[in-house]
């Protein structure tokens, strides 16, 4: 996919600039010719001397060498992609503001190739609303923003902000400018996450789920073409994905309604969310007291969303639900899946090791309506999710 792509890495000043040199590594392993260019501020963080050994052409930084001034469009026409990876707080304020007080905002502004940025910083200058607007304007302006990680930042903090790893920034790569767009013009709807079912005003009945596999199904989709509504339960995961419109919900009831609407118009159903199977007959408007030895709490069943789905779909649509059991798990994947109507059901069993809630790779058996049954070994939920969407292809075209 690379071989002979003409990539210009653009490096800012920050921790996560100790990444680029393993980028620029990968990227010209897969036969990308690379050239860098960078901020004054990233030379501090990483030498000029290791970029340039490694990407086997001159790094460029500055706009004037001496008493000569340097082509600044020049570098933004020969690329094929611009990547700014780490993408600082500062140098986003500059991209999004159109200023031009280095070689690399130069290039930013005048090139002419498609452009993608990952940006790096800690979760609270990531979260602020200034750095929120910035990240909307360079959308606006086309800018493919790959998505920030969770783990720990340079503070010491941990949390959201930290730039991608150089192979899931690869794999962004990969998918936005050289997959197969074998989904441009279908519409999916998804569903993760959990729900919460309110007790009373400060405690509810809710569940363990991330709702990561249901990300990765929508980033998947999108990053094939599909124009994606991610319906998402409580969940403290932030999604900013291009292509994915997030709508957030609470309870079960709240998930159900919001999928009625979109489904009408999907091609595609994956319903990952972990649903309450049942909710609080009443739920209480003041704070419960400790009062009663025992506390009886009267349960009713939510409305099965999968199941609504299924009733009411076209030949056209496919409708993939999961099955999270924990005994005798084909059983339940094939009830499941005859029940409710559905296409596809992804078995997860709690019993495999590495799968289900919380976990970053999962384990998964897809079962579909024609008896097909296909085992994947132990895997991210990121290639499940690729797993998941080419038997969706593969449904949709055959
Ligand atoms: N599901 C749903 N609405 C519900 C409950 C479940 O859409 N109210 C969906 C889930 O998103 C999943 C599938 O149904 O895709 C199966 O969920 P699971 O909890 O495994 O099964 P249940 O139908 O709840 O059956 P059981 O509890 O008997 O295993």
């Amino acid at each position: 996919m690379f071989q002979g792509k003409k990539i210009l890495l653009a490096v800012t000043g920050s921790i996560a600039a100790y990444k680029a040199i393993l980028l620029v590594r990968l990227l010209t392993a897969k036969g990308a010719e690379v050239k860098v260019v960078m901020t004054p501020a990233a030379k501090d963080f990483v030498s000029p001397l290791t970029l340039s050994t490694l990407s086997r052409n001159p790094v460029v930084t500055d706009l004037f060498l001496g008493d000569s001034w340097s082509n600044h469009v020049m570098l933004g026409r020969w690329a094929d992609i611009m990547v700014v990876a780490p993408l600082s707080c500062n140098t986003l304020a500059k991209m999004a503001a159109g200023l031009c007080d280095n070689m690399l905002l130069a290039s930013y502004l005048s090139a002419t190739c498609p452009i993608a940025a990952a940006p790096a910083m800690d979760e609270d200058m990531w979260l602020h609303p200034a750095t929120r607007a910035n990240i909307r304007r360079l959308q606006e302006a086309g800018v493919h923003i790959i998505p920030v990680e969770n783990g720990e930042l340079a503070s010491g903090l941990s949390g959201e902000g930290r730039m991608a790893e150089p192979e899931h920034i690869v794999a962004f790569l990969e998918n936005v400018f050289f997959s197969k767009k074998d989904l441009a013009g279908k519409k999916a709807l998804v569903t993760a996450g959990p729900t919460y079912e309110p007790i009373d005003p400060v405690r509810f009945i809710g569940n363990h789920s991330s709702g990561k596999m249901g990300l990765a199904l929508a980033a998947e989709l999108a990053g094939r073409g599909a124009a994606v509504q991610l319906v998402l339960g409580p969940s403290a995961i932030h999604v900013n994905i291009e292509d994915v419109e997030v709508h957030r919900v609470t309870t079960a009831a709240e998930m159900f309604q919001s999928c009625q609407e979109k489904f009408r118009d999907a091609d595609i159903a994956v319903m990952a969310a972990a649903v309450a199977d049942y909710t609080p007959a009443h739920t209480a408007s003041e704070k419960i007291k400790k009062t009663e030895e025992h506390l009886r709490l009267e349960l009713v069943k939510t409305k099965d969303i999968l199941k609504s789905l299924g009733e009411r779909k076209t030949k056209d649509q496919i409708l993939v639900g999961f099955a999270l059991e924990t005994q005798d798990e084909k059983q339940g994947a094939l009830r499941k899946l005859k029940a409710k109507n559905a296409d596809i059901i992804v078995l997860n069993s709690l019993r495999d090791e590495g799968a289900g809630f919380g976990f970053d790779t999962n384990k998964i058996t897809i079962f579909e309506k024609s008896g097909e049954e296909i085992a994947y070994g132990r895997t991210s939920k990121q290639q499940s999710a690729k797993d998941i969407v080419d038997r969706i292809v593969k449904m949709l075209y055959d």
